[in-house]
């Protein structure tokens, strides 16, 4: 039998956090070993705000090293990068031609970047999540592992599916978001209300996958918590709460576990040890990544050879796309 096919992307807008870590790329890896997977570094995506074009280069470099530290292996998944694949936006224009602007303009990420980026309002940044469903749709996806904050866009991705199909006759399968009950969404250190973002503008509220441990002591020292006094998992105490969290993920240690440890330690012996377990998870990713960026040829063999398989698979769905809308076969 055929595997299923899982699809995401991350992209190479700039030092990936653990949030991305956790809510995305740790599950990828788990994932490759049961379904054909297709993980892309989408910079036609990261084009949707300003970008400096030798910065977005070195940023997608970036993304495939640590996809591949972190333990993506290109025998077992395809690993490319979008603007390799043309497919991804001769799809977009078509899907554009169904997609209704009231509903791209209830999207909630569109709403929240719009508001930052006023004077700078392209409409490649309202089209992004019809490009996002190009992408997904375009591989027959069954899964989409992503963080909770691209819930709504999976759900447009759903609903294009099924009024191409509705329109023209069964094209695409349906995909199906896999949002992790626990990590889907790591919050800020500064504002617990808020999730961990790499667009920050507050250095303190994010850890890279890439900070050195003093960095990783000094951000999770200065973590904003509260004045309870005691390491309890609930809604009254978010700082708290999301700590446990990471410490959680990156230890494997269960919440009840963590909450004895630390009953009656107060908050400094738990944050020193919440850093030294989020250093020595990372240890071995960013040996692996160091590694890798000297060695730029593999990269490119990869993320050649990834294009490769994802057009041919691409190509198919795009071709009957086509077909169906009326375009004269070339
Ligand atoms: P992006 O950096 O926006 O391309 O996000 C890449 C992936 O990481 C997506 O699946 C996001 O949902 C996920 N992600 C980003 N930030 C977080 C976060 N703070 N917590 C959990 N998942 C996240
Ligand atoms: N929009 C996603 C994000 O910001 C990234 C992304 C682009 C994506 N295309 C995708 C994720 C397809 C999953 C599937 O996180």
């Amino acid at each position: 039998m055929e595997k299923k096919v899982v699809f995401s992307g991350v992209q190479p807008s700039g030092g990936l956090t653990i949030g991305n870590y956790i809510g995305a790329i740790k599950n990828f890896v788990d994932l490759q070993e049961k379904y054909n997977c297709y993980y892309c570094i989408v910079d036609l995506h990261a084009i949707t705000v300003p970008q400096i074009p030798k910065d977005l280069r070195k940023n997608t470099l970036e993304v495939l090293a640590i996809y591949l530290a972190s333990g993506l292996d290109p025998e077992k998944c395809t690993l490319f990068i979008q603007s390799h694949v043309d497919a991804h936006v001769e799809l977009t224009w078509v899907l554009n031609s169904i997609s209704y602007m009231g509903q791209l303009n209830r999207m909630t990420q569109f709403k929240e970047k719009s508001k930052k980026s006023e004077e700078n309002l392209n409409a490649a940044l309202f089209t992004y999540p019809v490009l996002m469903a190009a992408d997904i749709l375009l591989y027959q996806t069954e899964f989409v592992p992503v963080g909770e904050d691209q819930k709504q866009h999976l759900e447009l991705a759903r609903d294009l599916a099924e009024r191409f199909n509705n329109r023209y006759s069964e094209t695409f399968k349906i995909p199906e978001p896999l949002i992790q009950k626990f990590g889907a969404r790591i919050m800020s250190l500064q504002n617990p209300e808020n999730k961990m973002s790499k667009s920050d503008e507050n250095e303190n509220s994010y850890i890279l996958i890439l900070d050195k441990p003093d960095v990783i002591r000094r951000k999770i020292k200065r973590a904003v918590t509260d004045s309870i006094g005691e390491v309890k998992y609930n809604d009254e105490q978010l700082g708290i709460k999301n700590l446990m969290n990471i410490y959680s993920v990156f230890s494997g240690d269960s919440i009840d576990v963590i909450e004895n440890r630390y009953e009656g330690l107060g908050y400094g012996k738990f944050k020193e040890d919440v850093a030294e377990v989020v250093i020595s998870g990372l240890a071995p990713i960013q040996k692996r990544y160091d590694d890798l960026m000297k060695n730029k040829d593999y990269l490119e063999k990869v993320y050649r050879q990834g294009a490769e398989k994802a057009n041919y698979a691409a190509i198919k769905t795009l071709r009957k796309v086509y077909r169906k809308v009326g375009f004269i076969q070339r």
